[in-house]
């Protein structure tokens, strides 16, 4: 069983989207070598159609310079990044992506590939506060989002 049959065993019924790249950070790659259907849906890409790309297929015209070279930062110096970005559907319509990419490692201590887990980031039902017209969970805009912040902030992506 190779590392890809692995994964799709234990992605493929998950309802958070899997994309599983290899190690090669220099463009252009990663190169996807697994994703599982929650991610199609989420997307819009099938698996058949991102296999052999590089998960910049999912950037576009509202994607951050700075986000992205903050990735390319934390992937090569601890091989994980945790943050939210603005990604966009295979339709063209941008959305907000909760990202959590993290080694695969072998018993040596060798990066094997890179698993990312994603999810669209939407407003969640809550109880409005009391000091917060906003309700407990506040609506999400791009504007209030700062990665660089977020990934500094322990509590919230450690
Ligand atoms: C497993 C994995 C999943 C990734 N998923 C995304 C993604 O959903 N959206 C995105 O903008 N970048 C994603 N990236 C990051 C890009 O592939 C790339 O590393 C990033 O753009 C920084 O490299 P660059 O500065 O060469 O573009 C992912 C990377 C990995 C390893």
């Amino acid at each position: 069983m190779t590392i890809v049959d692995l994964i799709r065993t234990f992605a493929e019924p998950l309802t958070m989207a899997v994309v599983m790249t290899d190690v090669d950070l220099e463009r252009p790659g990663p190169t996807i070598l697994y994703t599982n259907p929650a991610f199609a849906r989420m997307s819009g890409y099938t698996a058949a159609q991102v296999l052999g790309a590089s998960p910049r297929l999912l950037q576009g015209p509202g994607t951050a310079m700075q986000h992205t070279r903050l990735i390319a930062r934390r992937l090569r110096a601890e091989g994980r990044f945790h943050g939210v970005l603005q990604n966009y559907r295979r339709s063209g319509e941008a959305y907000l992506c909760e990202i959590d990419v993290r080694p695969l490692l072998n018993g040596g201590g060798e990066t094997l590939a890179f698993l990312a887990f994603e999810r669209e980031v939407v407003r969640r039902r809550g109880r409005p506060s009391s000091n917060d017209p906003h309700g407990r969970y506040r609506p999400v805009v791009p504007e209030l989002l700062d990665v660089g912040a977020m990934c500094a902030a322990p509590s919230l992506f450690g």
